[in-house]
């Protein structure tokens, strides 16, 4: 089992993101951490413990960072709604918070587990990873790997070259880009490619249940806030890639890559400046791009469709045997 701690910020695509990480027994979900993102840290913790509870998920939840680490905080309300999780009914949480702040709870959680054997999920803004680096660096080398849901090498959303989680906090993005551990950067170019397409909600609704309920739920609402802001047909599933890329690495296909994160463009600021070592002629001396060589990141390119949507259905399966029981 690959073990897991998910930074997020609920969010429906997080809220998806929970779900699969909890319901697939290939993950031992070892604690979920909330950040201010999508909507204000009381928000999204609030919208965390009701995920949980409505999905009968019993894990530590603590909460983490209330802001970026320079920038002022700017929600999502547009996507995500005033609550954050707008659409499903939220049941009151059916238990407390850890008492411990997010960061203490990944530095404990890392650093009290056999080194190599944690994994970190962030999929809101990377806040509370770079402050827990800067905390207790020794969780750089102590984790296994980091997969992060952000960034983009073909756009943004938030601007032309801004994705949301890299663009809310550039600063906390590129302290963990620069860290020595193994990241995979799970960006636009690929969460755009994971759509909750009518076929997939078809799927889940076949399952039935609360669970299958919610889901739709969330997917209802999301999908029309990104038709009208994005005018997509269905809406992306980001943050659940992470996950699904933890569970089986054949979901993504990979390329190795530099990535450095833009922190002083007037108009690219927060922009994941994306370096493929498999590009020909960017290695040149004297050059920027002779800079940008430190080619440690897998960046997903690919996304195998059937495999995502599999363990998609097959989490909802289980979370609902569990709910109903
Ligand atoms: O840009 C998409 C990301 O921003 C997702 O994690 C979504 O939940 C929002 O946080
Ligand atoms: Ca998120």
């Amino acid at each position: 089992m690959a073990k897991m701690i998910l930074d997020c910020d609920p969010g429906h695509d997080d809220a998806i993101a929970i779900m699969l990480a909890a319901g697939n027994p290939s993950i031992e979900l070892l604690g979920i951490t909330t950040v201010a993102g999508n909507q204000t840290l009381d928000k999204v913790t609030r919208n965390a413990l009701s995920v949980c509870t409505a999905a009968g998920i019993r894990v530590p939840v603590a909460r983490g960072a209330a802001g970026p680490l320079v920038n002022h905080q700017v929600v999502a309300g547009d996507i995500h709604g005033d609550s954050g999780l707008d659409g499903p009914y939220l049941p009151p949480a059916s238990f407390d918070l850890d008492p411990r702040h997010a960061v203490d709870f990944i530095i404990d959680t890392v650093m009290s587990h056999e080194p190599k054997t944690v994994n970190l999920v962030p999929v809101g803004p990377f806040t509370n990873i770079a402050l827990a680096i800067r905390k207790e660096p020794r969780i750089v080398e102590r984790a296994k790997s980091v997969v992060v849901m952000g960034g983009g090498y073909t756009r943004g959303n938030v601007t032309p070259t801004g994705e949301f989680n890299v663009w809310a906090d550039p600063e906390a993005a590129e302290i963990v880009f620069r860290a020595d551990w193994d990241v995979t950067m799970i960006g636009l170019d690929l969460t755009h490619q994971a759509l909750a397409s009518v076929e997939l909600q078809d799927r889940v609704r076949a399952v039935g249940g609360p669970v299958s309920e919610f889901v739709l739920d969330v997917w209802e609402f999301v999908g029309s806030t990104y038709r009208k802001v994005f005018e997509f047909s269905a809406p992306p599933i980001h943050d659940a890639c992470a996950v699904a890329a933890l569970i089986d690495p054949s979901v993504i296909t990979v390329a190795k890559a530099d990535v450095h994160v833009e922190l002083s463009g007037r108009w690219t600021k927060g922009m994941t400046v994306t370096n493929f070592q498999d590009t020909p002629g960017m290695h040149h001396t004297g050059g920027v791009a002779a800079e940008l060589t430190d080619f440690r990141t897998n960046v997903a390119t690919q996304l195998d469709w059937s495999k995502f949507g599999d363990q998609i259905v097959d989490a909802v399966e289980r979370l609902t045997v569990k709910v109903i029981a």
